[in-house]
């Protein structure tokens, strides 16, 4: 009998802080394009929520945007039996691997972090170790489940470049333990700008500029109506990421959500100044976001669903994290128990 030899998919891994509200910048920007991955790629996803307490956070409000964004992840396309999706702190093994990992870090490379520097001049009267040792915990994340390619934005590279100079000190020392990841910087997924600042990133900061997949829809349309478009005299909608920043990202928005390209948007509005067309992209981000706000909402009303989701991705998780987990264990010299 012939054998059939399914080649092994390539693993893709990537965490996501709850500490804000998801908006439309993380719903076009990444969320989106995960979800057409899952037949490619074999992909894990988990919400960082060890990694957040490393700033003060509110106890039940950590706890529910935890489930919230479990919750809008599957409502904007991640399938939960494609994907693994689970919650970083039940699987005890990222804490475990994270302390080992430490002692492979040096103090001058985590010195060198500019995620560091940021936010320990941001949160100055709480600058703790974890803040300090969190780009170990983060190689954890990574190297417990061995990827190839970790998906992240152009802020975490200098955090998986530290991954990959941890994963090959060790497997210098021990032999060939982890598999050293590629950082994997999207291309494709437009980056959304802020409607009322259009030359820097739609960011939960900044709220009159953003727009969250939760938001209800007159202030969704409000913040259409007043996004800034640009001061030229033209009036008319025409894509120049330069010239005209603020009309090009909204055409940027309006084609993503609408599968239409520029030259389609330029001719559906030609003769058409602003005042039609900043409505127009509104009404179009209305109508994508209305099914992921009721899906969103439906999954979180039920607790048995959403537990069963992450009870199963904490599962298959913990698999694949406990074998690399006890490797390392049995490398470094522990005794087995
Ligand atoms: N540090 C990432 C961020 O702040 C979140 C994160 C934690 C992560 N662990 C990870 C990303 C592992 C990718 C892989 O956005």
């Amino acid at each position: 009998m012939e054998e059939t030899v399914t080649p092994k998919k390539k693993v893709m891994l990537s965490g996501i802080q709850p500490s804000g509200e998801l908006h439309l910048g993380n719903y076009l920007g990444a969320i989106k394009n995960w979800a057409a991955r899952a037949d490619e790629f074999e992909c894990y996803y988990f919400m960082a929520d060890l990694h957040t307490i490393t700033v003060r956070q509110n106890p039940a409000d950590l706890r529910r945007r935890t489930l919230e964004q479990l919750a809008q992840y599957i409502a904007c396309g991640l399938d939960p039996q494609k994907n693994t999706l689970f919650i970083q702190s039940h699987v005890p093994e990222h804490a475990q691997l994270g302390w080992v990992l430490n002692c492979y870090t040096m103090f001058g490379e985590l010195s060198r972090m500019t995620q560091f520097k940021d936010k320990s001049a941001k949160h100055q009267e709480n600058i703790n170790g974890g803040l300090f040792t969190y780009p170990a915990l983060m190689a954890a994340d990574i190297l417990l489940y061995q990827p190839d390619y970790v998906p992240v934005g152009e802020d975490q590279k200098q955090h998986c470049e530290l991954t990959r100079d941890v994963a090959i000190r060790f497997n210098n020392i021990y032999g060939d333990v982890f598999k050293v990841p590629e950082p994997y910087i999207q291309k494709v997924g437009a980056r959304i700008m802020s409607l009322g600042n259009p030359t820097s990133k739609m960011s939960k900061s900044d709220p009159a500029g953003c727009v969250f997949l939760l938001e209800d829809e007159n202030s969704i349309m409000k913040k259409f109506k007043r996004a800034i478009t640009d001061s030229d005299t033209e009036n008319c909608v025409r894509y120049a990421p330069d010239e005209k920043p603020g009309v090009s990202n909204l055409m940027g928005i309006y084609a993503a959500v609408t599968g239409k390209s520029y030259d389609e948007i330029e001719k559906e509005f030609a003769g058409c100044g602003y005042g039609v067309f900043k409505p127009a992209v509104g009404e179009a981000v209305c109508s994508a976001l209305r099914p992921i706000r009721e899906e969103a909402s439906k999954i979180l009303a039920d607790k048995t669903y959403l537990k069963n989701v992450y009870t199963d991705g904490a599962e298959r998780a913990a698999y694949i994290a406990h074998k690399t987990l006890r490797k390392v264990y049995k490398k470094v010299g522990f005794v087995e128990r």
